[in-house]
């Protein structure tokens, strides 16, 4: 901030001072102790009344920049129990008003919003943040875009989303963090610990939603709000994990999904909302259904009218229903008629309550922001800048052709539809990102390298979708005079996201072809690619002689990819989600089951090789397909950097342990290049017997390690037998005493193995 008065530089130095000591405090109410949180709950619900009850039970979409009458009748009646879509401060401070001083009990609102990768500084998509492989760089993320929300008033948010997904036809895995349980599960509680900080109640922290629950990623064939097909075992391994997680982090609330689980839509399964939910995990939060879901159990065909889905939803445990008012038409006369019990209204009422409490709500109803740190603030973009960096994934890169050598260009061609888009780069579900705050990659490389290099900028294409070659002469023609391509390829943001599901997930329009007359002219040619989901990038990965893998990667995307580029940080993102070879393997994912008969290199036919009289049983009969193979083009947890490293000497404390021990993994790392870099290092685990069968490798840690040039650091793990436990036939979790593999490297395909063995009773 530069000021030219010294005024101006009072205040500026004022608000400082006042960031400053927001960023490092946490303003807390010693008053609001849990038990006396329970004990006001119970004081509350004691003076209210059923209507009152339920009228905490619904969430009302504002949506417009005034207040409706009948929403400020509804507020001052006590039949609104929360807002969404509102980020007026001045709306939300006289709703809340309305609520506190002219409703009979004055509680105040809750006010939602899908604040899922950022406010108006935008980070990159969820997808992308997973690909950093940081939870610490995910927990500031989410820190930041709660303080600028916060600012407005809004106090809930629906993230983080961490629907496990193996499909990258579904758009929503731009909203996931990956198709790994693990790593889910680990960035998904730092993203609840950035948005709600140790204390709900302190300023500029917001309540967090785990969402959608559960299993909306499995969507069949990554059509959005299809119906799921998950076997209970699967669910407990593979999609509830990260629910888990975020339980044990403290997150307020949980969000239904639209999907059908195994013939019951989610939110009306009692299985998931109270035998799980609340009998096995104990989470005292509130459930909110997805929009309008409870009015869909009609449309699914569970119920015949909105008063048994009022039935239906209100048994399972869905404390609040989000849009729509099944619940508020029908409640009251329900427990009249005797159809259902008032204590399901008191509980939900009451879970609603015990958020509120912990927000610290009753005590601070209003936004402040004189109190916030600005919108934008160097905290923010330099997190949003940093969390960009670190989640590109270099795919490729032939003959060292990255980094750009700026000392020996005279020009470079900046060629594609997502060179220069500033509200593209920000990618799905930026209700309130402001595209005018983006950094482009045009931009940002203009400016890194000034007067020193040449640079032209053709578009070529109008969209991604653009099918035409109108626009490739002059792309070839700029490609020709310049010393280096980069092609800036992908999919705009309006092509994932909710409802956004494609079939076909290659570059779109004519982008290949494009790929193919740049390559034509002989310069080398490197591809930055802007998506919103993995790709199949077969038809391009030959044509280029590099790729770096960007993601949506938000406000401060150009930026890092004018770092990254140019050499000034090495890349170090890793893939949180298996990249196909095509559609028709999906879904692919590295922690499948062996199979009875797995799929051995030796055994693999390539379908145009294939005589037509070859014997049935000729071409290996195992788990493959003839035009595809069996591996994907890049692997889960793959991403290049410019440093070289060498794992060595994989030990193991112990290569026998009991149940209830532990081990120490360790290795040792070595960065054996002049150029330090970021290396995430993985370690994965098999099970290899197991009372189900076991995935052929699983993510059990791992660890994102700066190492200087030439620098060997040991790196430990710690490994306990209950870090090993699945459930098992019987649906309970347990750890099997028998034989393990444990692998560490810097991608699921590494082959640096070692073994253990956990002894106990047979
Ligand atoms: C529907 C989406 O599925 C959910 O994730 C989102 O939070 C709500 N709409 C509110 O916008």
């Amino acid at each position: 901030m530069t000021s030219g008065t010294s005024g101006t530089t009072n205040i500026v130095a004022c608000l400082a001072l006042v960031f400053t000591l927001f960023m490092n405090s946490s303003v807390a109410n010693p008053t609001r102790a849990e038990t006396d949180v329970e004990q006001r709950v119970s004081d509350l619900l004691a003076q209210m009344t059923l209507a009152e009850k339920i009228g905490q039970m619904a969430q009302v979409n504002v949506g417009d920049s005034y207040i409706h009458d009948y929403l400020a009748e509804g507020v001052r009646g006590g039949r609104v129990g929360s807002v969404l879509n509102v980020v007026d401060p001045d709306i939300v401070n006289e709703l809340q008003r309305i609520a506190v001083e002219e409703s009979r009990l004055g509680i105040p609102l809750l006010v939602g919003r899908d604040v899922i990768h950022g406010f108006k500084t935008v980070m990159p998509i969820p997808l992308g943040q997973a690909a950093t492989w940081n939870p610490d760089m995910v927990r500031e993320g989410a820190h930041v875009a709660a303080y600028e929300a916060a600012t407005t008033g809004v106090n809930w948010t629906f993230a983080p989303m961490i629907d496990i997904s193996r499909d990258p036809r579904w758009g929503r895995i731009a909203e996931s963090l990956g198709e790994d349980p693990h790593l889910a599960s680990v960035l998904g509680a730092a993203m609840v610990q950035g948005y709600q900080g140790d204390d709900l109640a302190a300023i500029g922290t917001i309540a967090a939603t785990a969402k959608h629950f559960a299993g909306y990623g499995a969507s069949e064939s990554g059509r959005d709000y299809s119906t799921t097909n998950i076997p209970e075992n699967e669910l407990r391994n593979v999609y509830l994990p990260p629910f888990r997680a975020a339980i044990e982090a403290g997150v307020a609330s949980l969000m239904t999904s639209f999907s059908d689980l195994d013939g019951v839509p989610a939110t009306a399964n009692e299985f998931l909302l109270r035998q799980v939910l609340r009998d096995e995990w104990d989470f005292d939060g509130l459930v909110v259904s997805d929009w309008d879901s409870i009015r869909q159990l009609q449309i699914h065909g569970l119920t015949a009218n909105d008063r048994e889905s009022a039935v239906e939803a209100i048994r399972a445990g869905v404390d609040m229903e989000m849009h729509g008012d099944a619940y508020l038409n029908h409640l009251e006369s329900l427990i009249e008629d005797g159809k259902i019990d008032a204590d399901f209204v008191d509980q939900a009422a009451g879970n609603i309550l015990r958020v509120k409490f912990r927000l610290g709500l009753f005590e601070r109803p209003y936004t402040d922001r004189a109190i916030l740190p600005p919108i934008g603030s160097e905290h923010a973009l330099a997190t949003a800048r940093r969390a960009a960096l670190q989640s590109v994934v270099m795919l490729t890169n032939e003959h060292h052709v990255l980094p750009l050598d700026a000392g020996s260009l005279e020009s470079i061609a900046l060629i594609g539809p997502l060179a220069d888009a500033p509200y593209e780069q920000l990618g799905t579900w930026i209700f309130d990102g402001d595209p005018s705050m983006s950094v482009t990659p045009r931009q940002a490389i203009e400016s890194l390298v000034g007067d020193d290099i040449e640079v032209s900028y053709v578009r070529a294409m109008k969209t991604s979708r653009t099918r035409t070659t109108d626009g490739f002469a002059a792309a070839v023609a700029a490609a020709g005079d310049a010393d280096a391509v980069v092609l800036f390829l992908g999919e705009e943001s309006i092509l994932s996201g909710e409802a956004h599901s494609r079939a076909d997930i290659s570059l779109p329009g004519a982008q290949a072809e494009l790929v193919r007359q740049i390559r034509a002219t002989g310069k080398p040619v490197v591809a930055v690619i802007q998506a919103g989901r993995p790709l199949t990038l077969t038809n391009i990965v030959d044509n280029v002689d590099a790729i770096l893998f960007a993601w949506h990667p938000g406000t401060m995307g150009g930026p890092a990819i004018a770092d990254l580029l140019f050499g000034i940080a090495s890349p170090s993102g890793k893939l949180p989600a298996t990249f196909p070879r095509m559609v028709g393997q999906v879904p692919i994912y590295y922690n499948q089951k062996n199979t009875g008969k797995p799929p051995t290199p030796d055994t693999i036919a390539h379908i145009d090789d294939i005589d037509p009289h070859a014997p049935q049983l000729s071409l290996g009969m195992t788990a493959f397909h003839l035009d595809a193979g069996y591996t994907p083009l890049f692997p889960f947890g793959h991403g290049l950097s410019y440093a070289s490293f060498e794992y060595e000497n994989l030990r193991l404390s112990t290569t026998e342990l009991n149940l209830g021990e532990s081990l120490t993994v360790s290795v040792e790392l070595l960065n054996t290049s002049p150029i330090a870099a970021h290396e995430v290092v993985q370690l994965y685990v098999r099970d290899l017997v197991g009372n189900v069968t076991r995935p052929v490798k699983e993510l059990k840690g791992f660890r994102r390690i700066y190492l200087e040039p030439e620098e060997r650091v040991t790196v430990e793990f710690e490994l306990h037998t209950d870090d090993l436990a699945f459930y098992g036939r019987d649906m309970r979790l347990i750890t099997e005493p028998g034989e393990f593999h444990v692998w560490v490297g810097s991608s699921s395909e590494t082959d640096l193995m070692t073994g253990f063995r956990i002894v106990g009773p047979d």
